[in-house]
């Protein structure tokens, strides 16, 4: 979390930084700060609040002068939001500022040491403690005293780091925290992440673990841990720069959802050839797959409701067990990774630190990974043995949908492909299940179009104070991620279960006007999720249910009902998942909710 930005060349720097942190907020934006080199020393503004806030304090940049600065936006993870706690941070000479994205495990016994030798602090965030240190080991030579600091602290970190001393020059660090850096003609960039600075230069650098790179106006290099100079060659980055603005929308949430039917068609079609699924970047042969005796998936959040979604579609389709782990928990459940097991990790910014974590394990237990990620470049897509990528683009709005749609299709594709190859799927469902597929962007554009009617029926819930999605099967997955995009974007209680559990202890909530959404799009359990429906209605609830077009039966059990194009079943999740996020949406919106920024959360959570 946490988004960093840097700047040296010809240009006022302040206003490119401003700018850079725009496009950062989704990583962090509690509070925000800047230093630039004045000419004489290291100026800092930063402040509590959102950017705007920075903005205004600095007059859009224009009362920072000077061509060389760092600028943060920050989720705070050591210290409560505050002007002090905000980033960059000084030694006590002000002549060395640092911005900080990661967390530094070791912090306190390094504070308490640095305070042993007459140090004073005066925020409480771990970041400080790294401009003291390289205060400290600082004689006159930056890269000596960054590379020193780097091997004494733990965790991780992208810094950007200035020196008054050198104001030539700026510096990258690098370790388990995003950065890259770019180049253009009038000066050098660092960046979280690429739509930073893609206004600027599409010729980027992704910096490696343990690396250091020293920015001049006209030129880097690039550095190792132990002060060896290496070669780095630039990747040029494809994306449209409009891909990461709002083109009209109110928010991007409501740009992403719009955006599905394409992500979904760029993630199928290049992969469906000549009736078949090619999917190279799988790196396995079809006697490889046909020796997959079980299959791992490991995400976090909406990425998880994606794995479960996948436990359904690869059982069913392709008759392989498959086991879903949230990625906190499988990292530190000494996992058993069996003979012919395949690990599959999700993720949208290929950064979560768990995620990441867990592949490494896998890794690290003997076992190849194969990553589904949408951020080109990331630190998954680099450590993944091989890399299926989601066309999804740039995804802003902190709540996911657009690569959580392409997430979906990309499992299906899989499911297929492996049904395909162990002969667990007739030709003829094959081709058919194909055609489904290929129709989906189309639904899911319809379905887009009726968006009227359920921000009507979302403006009746804005003073809900607890909702319920049940389902069962894919259904019960299509919940989860209902419930979740409900609840982290209007700040409504929700919670998702399988229809059947509820009767175990959580019918007991139920009473009079209660909202329970029912996803019912499984034919086969079609009339055991109507029971349960009638079970809640009967206490008070309201129902509102998602079905497939024609099942009219549940009009009996439900009060208002969505309909979704009919699909095959293990597709449903595409198309009911688009009612549930519009009805997330529009409740947030009623509300008066920061829809993209959602409080106390971060897009890219690069922490434990
Ligand atoms: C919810 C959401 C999060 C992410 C989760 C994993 O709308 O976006 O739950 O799905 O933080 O993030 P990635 O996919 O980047 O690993």
């Amino acid at each position: 979390m946490c988004g960093i930005v840097g700047y040296i060349g010809k240009k006022p720097a302040a206003p490119i930084i401003l700018e850079g942190l725009s496009k950062l907020e989704y990583r962090g934006y509690d509070s925000a700060g800047m230093a630039v080199f004045d000419g004489e020393k290291i100026q800092i503004k930063k402040s509590v609040g959102r950017l705007k806030v920075l903005e205004e304090l600095t007059h859009d940049g224009a009362t920072m002068p000077g061509v060389i600065g760092i600028g943060h936006t920050r989720w705070a993870t050591h210290g409560a939001p505050s002007d002090v706690n905000s980033h960059p941070h000084y030694n006590e000479k002000e002549t060395i500022a640092v911005v900080h994205n990661g967390i530094i495990e070791n912090y306190l016994p390094l504070k308490e040491k640095m305070i042993s030798k007459g140090y004073k602090f005066t925020s409480d965030t771990d970041t400080e403690v790294l401009a003291h240190l390289i205060d400290y080991y600082y004689k006159g030579n930056p890269l000596e005293a960054i590379t020193k600091v780097m091997h004494r602290v733990q965790g991780s970190y992208a810094l950007g780091i200035m020196f008054a001393e050198h104001p030539d020059q700026i510096f990258a660090v690098r370790k388990d925290s995003p950065l890259i850096v770019g180049q253009n003609e009038d000066g050098c960039f660092i960046a979280s992440d690429v739509p930073a600075i893609l206004k600027y230069t599409r010729k980027v650098y992704f910096i490696q673990n343990q690396e250091v790179v020293r920015l001049r106006a006209d030129h880097m290099h690039f550095y190792t841990v132990d002060e060896e100079e290496i070669t780095k060659e630039p990747v040029n980055i494809e994306w449209d720069a409009d891909a990461a603005e709002k083109g009209g929308y109110e928010h991007f949430m409501l740009k992403e959802m719009y955006e599905q039917p394409k992500t979904v068609t760029d993630t199928l079609m290049p992969r469906i050839k000549d009736g078949d699924i090619v999917i190279e970047e799988l790196g396995m042969s079809d006697d490889e797959i046909k020796a997959i005796r079980k299959v791992h998936i490991v995400a976090c959040g909406s990425a998880y409701h994606v794995g479960v979604t996948a436990k359904y579609v690869i059982e069913g389709i392709a008759r392989i067990p498959v086991e879903v782990d949230v990625a906190s928990e499988f990292r530190y459940r000494n996992p058993i990774l069996e003979e012919g097991a395949m690990v599959i990790v999700i993720s949208q910014s290929g950064e979560t630190a768990d995620t990441l974590a867990a592949l490494r394990e896998s890794q690290q237990l003997g076992y190849k990974v194969l990553g589904i990620v949408n951020v080109v470049g990331s630190s998954i897509a680099r450590e993944a043995d091989n890399v299926m990528y989601t066309w999804a683009g740039p995804e802003i709005a902190v709540a996911t949908t657009k690569a959580y749609s392409a997430q979906l299709v990309a499992i299906y594709l899989l499911a297929m492909k492996f049904a395909k190859v162990k002969g667990t799927i007739s030709d003829s469902d094959f081709t058919a299940m194909l055609k489904d597929l290929k129709r989906l962007p189309d639904q899911i554009e319809m379905l887009l179009s009726n968006k009227e009617r359920i921000q009507r029926f979302a403006n009746r819930y804005i003073g809900a104070k607890d909702v319920f999605f049940i389902g069962r099967g894919i259904d019960y997955a299509i919940s989860m991620e209902g419930s979740l995009k409900l609840k982290e974007i209007s700040y409504i209680h929700s919670e998702a279960y399988a229809a059947g559990e509820l009767k175990h202890g959580t019918i007991s909530l139920i009473e009079k006007d209660t909202l329970v959404a029912a996803v019912a799009t499984q034919d086969n359990l079609f009339q055991k999720t109507l029971s349960n429906m009638v079970e809640v209605k009967a206490r008070g609830a309201f129902v509102l249910a998602v079905t497939n077009a024609g099942n009219t039966d549940i009009e009996k059990a439900a009060d208002y009902v969505i309909y979704i194009p009919r699909t095959n079943p293990y597709f449903a999740n595409s198309l009911a998942i688009i009612p549930l996020q519009l009805f997330g949406y529009y409740v947030a919106v009623g509300k008066g909710c920061d829809v993209d920024k959602p409080r106390n959360l971060a897009k890219s959570v690069t922490v434990e």
